[in-house]
């Protein structure tokens, strides 16, 4: 459904120097500066496939939406979404796309949503008949029949976002861009919207692309995810593999009831490994020490017995890492 092959985008802006001189100057100045936002990515999307894509602030995310798009041209490369190039065939391709930008609205402010709807119904050419269908199986899902009246900027955040993923979805198209579609959101909007996404995905095949940085959108929604950092691709594949690989590490939570008498470098002696194996944290006035370390170098028991040796233990709780401090890691130090 979607080939996106050795993209590249670089955004050419004058220079700017600083001060007010420096505004001056800059005023007359012909030196440009180049920003590579996307640096050759690569990829291919199957019909029907919720791909997360995801990476830090400035990471290249939404160039590379609207480059699938076709709001923007890719400075060098090629992308191909059903076959189309979607910055020469922008016409066409908006008939198979639908896009959800959760920082703004797609929607007229001022007219009653239903309204909009109506718009929108003619741009698309939807026949009346297909209207209505889409219209029952929407007000299923996003539940717009409460608010479909009203003005669109009398709406709340959660209510916006259900009328701007109904708009995005009216002409049922093949593939839908969401850019952060729970941005801001409460948990209970966001389950709803979550799962719309998911209905109408297993209904219609709907293909998804979906950037966020709610690791629980990705939990929830993706089977496989892309990460890209600095415009450059790091992790394409399953969600599952990413925490197999980077998920080694564990973490263990005690109770200790002589917490002075526990210290790292005691620690480390009696496992017999050195202070830079693992990470420790103790909370003297909770009593609490924990341990964070690779499961493939250390066990619990063998953890356990050490601690036991410097002080009594009432209570431990395990944790598996999260993804999202799997995220984390990757995004501040990249791929190992
Ligand atoms: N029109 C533009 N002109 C110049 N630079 C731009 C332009 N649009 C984006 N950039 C730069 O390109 C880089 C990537 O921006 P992009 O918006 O794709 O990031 P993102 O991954 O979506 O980040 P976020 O998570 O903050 O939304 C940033 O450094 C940004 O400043
Ligand atoms: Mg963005």
């Amino acid at each position: 459904m979607i080939e996106v092959k050795h993209i590249y985008k670089d955004f050419v802006s004058p220079k700017k120097y600083p001060g007010l001189k420096g505004a001056i100057k800059g005023l007359f100045s012909t030196e440009k500066v180049v920003k590579r936002a996307v640096e050759d990515i690569s990829f291919n999307i199957e019909k029907g496939e919720i791909v997360g894509y995801i990476g830090s602030n400035g990471a290249g995310k939404s160039t590379t939406i609207k480059m699938m798009t076709g709001i923007l041209n890719p400075t060098k490369g090629e992308c191909l979404v059903n076959g189309l190039n979607p910055s020469k065939n922008r016409r066409k391709n908006a008939k198979n796309i639908g896009v959800v930008f959760g920082q703004r609205t797609q929607l007229w402010w001022d007219l009653p949503l239903s309204e909009s709807f109506t718009i929108l119904k003619e741009i698309y050419n939807v026949s009346d008949e297909d209207y209505e269908k889409r219209m029952e199986f929407l007000n299923k899902v996003l539940e717009l029949q409460d608010f479909f009246d009203k003005p669109v900027r009398t709406l709340s955040l959660g209510q916006r976002m259900r009328a701007d993923l109904g708009a995005a979805l009216l002409h049922n198209p093949k593939v839908l861009y969401l850019d952060e579609p729970t941005i801001g959101l409460d948990l209970i909007v966001k389950d709803n919207i979550r799962n719309a996404i998911k209905e109408i995905n297993e209904k219609y095949q709907t293909t998804v692309i979906l950037t966020t940085h709610d690791i629980e959108d990705i939990e929830e929604l993706c089977s496989r995810i892309i990460i890209i950092d600095e415009g450059k691709k790091i992790y394409d594949g399953s969600l599952q593999k990413l925490k197999d690989t980077y998920g080694t590490k564990r973490k263990v939570e005690m109770e200790v009831k002589q917490s002075d008498k526990v210290n790292k470098a005691k620690l480390a002696g009696l496992l017999h490994i050195s202070e830079n194996d693992f990470q420790m944290e103790l909370d003297k006035t909770n009593n609490v020490l924990s341990i964070i370390f690779d499961k493939s170098m250390l066990q619990i028991p063998q953890i356990l017995s050490a601690v036991m040796e410097m002080s009594e233990v009432s209570d431990i709780q395990i944790q598996e890492t999260e993804l999202a401090e799997i995220v984390k890691e990757i995004y501040s130090h990249g791929v190992a």
